[in-house]
């Protein structure tokens, strides 16, 4: 019988085109039995290593076609939307196997309210806090909790919708724009609004299979635009790995306390759980609390994590997404990822810069210039389409070499047009 562990040629299609998608196309291509890639649509760094196709994650039956059509093994789906609109039913329930939840079990990234009541009844530990539909009920609620307070639209809101108010017009504009003028649609008809928990940040990611999980890894992300923990937050600025306080013992207490209870309660609901988990905790002087569940892997996280990753992760992948037994991952050394992002990030973009050095760029052996807004005119030329538009990775045995070889490799670029954080890595805190 072929099983995915005998399989050497596995034709994969992964779908999506930022620098996670960059990173996981490299890995997917250097994994011995990975026979085919193709990424949809991916990037001009992507079709460096993978074929890209036009294809609309979003649009599921176009998926279906295009995998039926060049016999697709596996599908590696990178962002959440696609997995809460139903993309991983309709695939596996056609026979293609495809790495992600159902969306019943996605519904711990789709809905904020439905994490709270979720965790309430299984005893894990977050932030004070409670869910509203009507605006006066949720003003009501933050001034009973006190200032500072978070206020979180409860759909998807693309890494935008989380607001932490000093003050009361802060609150207050953010609770109008959510829940009046609409802001991120639907998503926020409904928020949560919790205590603001102090402490250090910590993304744990997990590989799940529906019954077993194995810890892929820890990371710290660096949120906030500015150095000193300054500025709009974002989908992050940088990341390195492990996160520093990682150590073994706390490796396992994080997995017990907001892994294994989720994967157990999931499946005993008939929602068994396949694919990367990425728990965002905060490590509290009381303890470890949960500040949101991902169905997915972290941007830039994901960069740093692929960089450590040593083995075939095409595999191992496929080993989570067709429920067999997953092996204990190896992650070796350090990794810093930093971001170079438009000036206006996280606002829209003003123009499109000129990226030239990038195609003519060589990195050093343990780094890596990745793609993640960037596009070809129909002339070859490189140009940036806002948002995060780069991601320098590198890896090192020791933290401080990572760092010091992430921050070369942007320097290297010789690009002053984009702007990048100058302390990831550097500091106590993100
Ligand atoms: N880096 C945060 C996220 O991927 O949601």
């Amino acid at each position: 019988m072929l099983t995915t562990s005998t399989l050497s040629s596995r034709r994969v299609l992964l779908l999506g085109s930022g620098g996670r998608e960059h990173a996981l196309a490299r890995a997917l291509a250097a994994s011995p039995s990975c026979g085919a890639l193709f990424v949809a649509p991916g990037n001009p760094g992507i079709a460096a290593v993978a074929r890209c196709v036009s294809l609309s994650a979003l649009e599921p039956e176009a998926v279906l076609r295009f995998c039926r059509e060049a016999a697709i093994d596996l599908v590696v789906v990178g962002p959440e939307a696609p997995l809460v609109a139903g993309l991983a039913d309709l695939l596996n329930g056609a026979g293609v196997t495809a790495l992600g939840p159902s969306a019943a079990a996605a519904q711990i990234e789709a809905s904020k309210a439905h994490t709270r009541a979720l965790c309430a009844r299984l005893g894990i530990a977050m932030a004070p806090g409670a869910s509203f539909d009507r605006p006066a009920a949720a003003r009501a609620y933050a001034e009973h909790l006190g200032l500072p307070v978070v206020l979180k639209v409860d759909g998807l809101a693309a890494g935008k919708g989380v607001t932490v108010a000093h003050d009361w017009p802060h609150f207050d504009a953010a609770l109008g724009d959510a829940m009046v003028a609409l802001r991120f649609g639907e998503a926020g008809r409904r928020v949560v609004v919790e205590s603001f928990v102090s402490g250090d940040e910590l993304s744990l990611f997990a590989l799940c299979n529906g019954t077993q999980s194995v810890v892929l890894g820890t990371a710290r992300d660096y949120k906030h635009r500015d150095a000193g923990r300054r500025g709009p937050l974002t989908g992050g600025m940088g990341a390195v790995s492990p996160h520093p306080r990682e150590t073994p013992a706390l490796v396992a207490a994080l997995k017990a306390l907001f892994v294994d209870p989720l994967l157990a309660a999931l499946a005993a609901e008939g929602r068994p759980y396949r694919g990367v988990l990425y728990a965002g905790l905060m490590l509290t002087a009381e303890g470890p609390r949960l500040l949101e569940y991902n169905v997915r892997f972290g941007d830039p996280e994901c960069q740093c994590l692929v960089a450590r990753w040593r083995g075939d992760l095409a595999a191992a992948l496929a080993a989570a997404a067709s429920g067999e037994p997953l092996a204990t991952p190896t992650l070796v050394g350090h990794a810093v990822t930093v971001v170079l992002a438009d000036p206006a990030y996280p606002d829209p973009p003003r123009d499109a810069l000129r990226l030239d050095s990038v195609d003519t760029l060589s990195t050093h052996p343990h780094a890596a210039l990745l793609h993640a807004g960037t596009r070809r005119d129909p002339e070859g030329g490189l140009f940036s389409r806002g948002g995060r538009v780069l991601n320098a990775v590198a890896w090192g045995e020791r933290p401080a070499a990572a760092r010091a070889l992430a921050y070369e490799t942007v320097a290297a670029t010789g690009l002053t047009g984009l702007y990048h954080r100058r302390d990831v890595g550097a500091d106590e805190g993100a």
